[in-house]
């Protein structure tokens, strides 16, 4: 998988249908990027650096290193010593100053790949792995850095990330550090990235790239609603099966940049790393600092190879919960049925008409705790509200088990309400600066966690809440960002270490939940999607995609989450119409069907929505169970897409095998006085002969490159938000 030619200095890397290249130049070792695309056969291809031609290579031509270093294609860029582009890079050093250019010194080919020390991080699993870790140093500053790529063979993926390390005797300041960068020809690529906001979580973008910065990012303190940490270039006009598209995937859940800035003589620089915002991190001699890793994929099929590509890698590579490969329970979540006003009685009754249709677990969300009866207090005292849950915790959990359902709870630990009796006794435990009012948003204020006493005193409230009682699900949240970044822990010289370390906590805790709890089945939440990233899926198998669950809306948030992560960590719920957050009356079956295509669950008030409703609850956890498997292994095919067409959206998942395929069409505006319409669908075995179902009922029989070139006819429904599953079966 890795090669290096010695004579032309040139590294080589290959996955089953992509290479990437990078080579070493001139006496003093500049690392150059070569090549990232399609698979190519010869290793030495240095003439891709131009270093043949003016302004040559500093050895040669002195007089004008400037413009070497301004224009050579460079792995890493230093900043401040002649590459007017943006640095990777940057420091405070002893003297004060900024500049630092790392040169290349050694490199070790090795099988496996190094963990990153506290961090989420890929992992080879059953796969046989190799990493090319190549030693960078500037001796100026006595600042050594090692490069790291990780080879994944099969799913096409090359992981990236780096670590630095002060050799100097005086500390040294890190004030930016990006896990990966790349200089590449630009041609005619446009940048797609997630944006969003509360309810309607990764939308797609697609933009031009124009000379000049162009990007995306968060210092919120999270990975953010308003942007995910990732961006692919894709070539202009590519659709989901044409087109190359390169994928950067950041494996953190803090704050980030993804930026691409195109320069005087037409190159692009990609780079993806923690947000230089509101960052700067102390080094003494000999520490080190490790930097998260960024996914890169290479797709020469459009989008849908990349999302293919990344759903295997993410299921295999990344995801650890034992939950991964198995059935999730249906849930039932009390928000949007009670919001805050519930109490035992009402837990039950609504966990005994879910038993009674098939539903497996109770959720129980916000308010059970301290005196919460709305979201002005109580953060931080996690003690049961007896008021409300008569007889405590573990009479409402032993009862519900009693009836028969598995028993979840909803916790938001990093937080602290101004009106909290741990406030009252620990001010200082929250994130705030001296001499400022802290900004409130929705009246509560976020923990230090860089300070060890809070990590603890957080560990200890949930594995308490945990053991209280049979809880075998937890819906971690995270409902506010961070503001006033301060820490009344931290010294002066260590302030712009916050927000990493707050990070660097949060994982750290979730690490000892996993490991302390190893059956519990967590998923992550924040104010809705705010922390749907690569670095929350490693402890959490699912992640609640957006408090927006109508189902229309959905489609479109929907579309952007699947793009990058698994159909299995996509918490997707049927709620009650008219919807609570736009208003919109949708069929309960299209309700149904549209979260068929993530974990799957209610949350809605069973004793209280309409019979009819109701009776259709047996049908569709049936329906879950039958594709569940499906749905969480399979390979993910989009067919239409609502937000492009503004008509109907069609997803189409075959089994790795495939035996079996599942299609969710969406009419989402009816047509009138129109024939039918034609699915092509995608990715069976053009062999093999398909009985094909519609809404239950065998409506054709076909070869497989009958149903993927002439199509299968959907009638056209009568009605808007009108849902059809279609089952294939070979
Ligand atoms: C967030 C979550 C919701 C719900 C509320 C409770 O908004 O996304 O699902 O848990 O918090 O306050």
């Amino acid at each position: 998988m890795i090669t290096y030619n010695k004579e032309k200095r040139i590294f080589k890397l290959d996955t089953k249908n992509t290479t990437y290249m990078m080579g070493v130049v001139d006496d003093e070792g500049f690392l150059g990027h070569v090549y990232y695309g399609n698979r190519i056969t010869d290793d030495g291809v240095d003439y891709l650096l131009r270093i043949f031609e003016m302004p040559y290579v500093p050895s040669q031509n002195s007089r004008d290193r400037g413009s070497f270093l301004d224009t050579f294609p460079t792995e890493y860029a230093g900043s401040f010593v002649g590459d007017f582009r943006e640095g990777s890079i940057k420091v405070r050093d002893k003297n004060g100053h900024e500049a630092v250019q790392l040169t290349y010194k050694s490199h070790e080919i090795m099988s496996g790949k190094p963990k990153l020390k506290g961090l989420p991080a890929t992992f080879p699993g059953d796969d046989a792995i190799e990493t090319l870790a190549v030693k960078l140093a500037d001796d100026t500053l006595n600042l050594e850095a090692v490069l790291y790529y990780s080879v994944f063979e099969k799913e096409d993926c090359i992981v990236r990330s780096i670590t630095v390390k002060n050799k100097d005797s005086e500390p040294v300041h890190l004030t930016k550090i990006m896990s990966m960068t790349m200089d590449m020809d630009s041609e005619d690529f446009e940048l797609l990235t997630l944006y969003g906001s509360w309810a309607r979580e990764r939308q797609i973008d697609i933009r031009p790239l124009g000379y000049g910065k162009t990007g995306i990012g968060s210092f919120r303190g999270e990975s953010s609603h308003q942007f995910n940490p990732f961006m692919a270039l894709v070539d202009k006009n590519s659709t989901q099966d044409l087109g190359r598209v390169y994928g950067f995937s950041f494996v953190y859940s803090g704050n980030f940049t993804a930026q691409v800035e195109k320069s005087q003589f037409d190159s692009l620089r990609v780079m993806m790393g923690i947000s230089p915002e509101c960052f700067d991190f102390e080094l003494k001699k000999d520490e080190e600092f490790v930097a998260p890793e960024v996914v890169m994929t290479f797709s020469n099929e459009g989008l849908g190879r990349m999302t293919r590509n990344y759903h295997d890698m993410y299921r295999q590579h990344l995801i650890r919960s034992p939950y991964k490969d198995r059935m999730r329970p249906v849930l039932i979540n009390n928000w949007e049925a009670t919001y805050f006003d519930f109490d035992t009685e009402k837990l039950l009754a609504i966990a005994r008409e879910a038993k009674a249709v098939g539903i497996e677990m109770l959720v129980m969300d916000d308010g059970w705790f301290g005196r919460r009866s709305d979201d002005n207090s109580s953060l931080g005292d996690w003690w049961v509200n007896e008021d409300k849950l008569k007889g405590g915790l573990k009479y409402l959990v032993d009862e519900v088990n009693k009836i028969g359902l598995k028993f979840g709870i909803w916790m938001e630990p990093e937080m602290i309400s101004p009106d909290s009796d741990l406030y009252r006794e620990h001010p200082d435990w929250a994130i705030a600066l001296p001499d400022r009012t802290p900004t409130r948003s929705r009246n509560q204020f976020v923990l230090d966690l860089s300070r060890p006493e809070v990590v603890d005193y957080v560990y200890n409230c949930i594995s308490s809440v945990l053991k209280s009682a049979n809880i075998e699900y937890l819906k971690w949240d995270m409902n506010r960002q961070i503001t006033d970044p301060g820490s009344l822990y931290l010294g002066r010289e260590n302030q712009g270490e916050l927000s990493h370390r707050y990070v660097l906590a949060v994982y750290e805790l979730q690490e000892r939940l996993v490991r302390d709890f190893p059956e519990l089945l967590l998923e992550n939440c924040s104010g809705g999607g705010a922390r749907f990233d690569p670095g929350m899926l490693y402890y959490s198998p699912q992640i609640w995609c957006s408090d927006d669950t109508d189902a229309i809306e959905r489609l479109k948030i929907q579309e952007g989450t699947s793009l990058v992560y698994p159909l299995s960590s996509m918490g997707a719920h049927v709620s009650d119409c008219p919807n609570h957050t736009v208003g919109r009356t949708t069929p309960f079956k299209t309700r149904g069907d549209v979260a068929l295509l993530g974990t799957f669950g209610y949350e809605l008030d069973v004793t209280r929505i309409p019979a009819e409703d109701v009776n259709m609850i047996p049908a569709q956890i049936e329906n879950y169970h039958r594709f569940s498997d499906l749905v969480r292994q399979g390979d993910y095919y989009r067919l239409a897409s609502y937000s492009e067409n503004r008509q109907y959206d069609c997803v189409q998942i075959v089994s790795k095998d495939k035996s079996e395929s599942i299609v969710v069409f969406v009419q989402v505006t009816g047509r009138p006085n129109y024939h039918s319409r034609n699915l092509r669908l995608k990715g069976l075995d053009p062999k093999r002969i398909y009985k094909v179902e519609a809404e239950n009922e065998e409506v054709a029989t076909l070869h497989g490159d009958t149903l993927m070139n002439a199509g299968l006819m959907i009638a056209n429904p009568w009605g808007d938000n009108v849902s059809i599953l279609i089952w294939l079966r070979s």
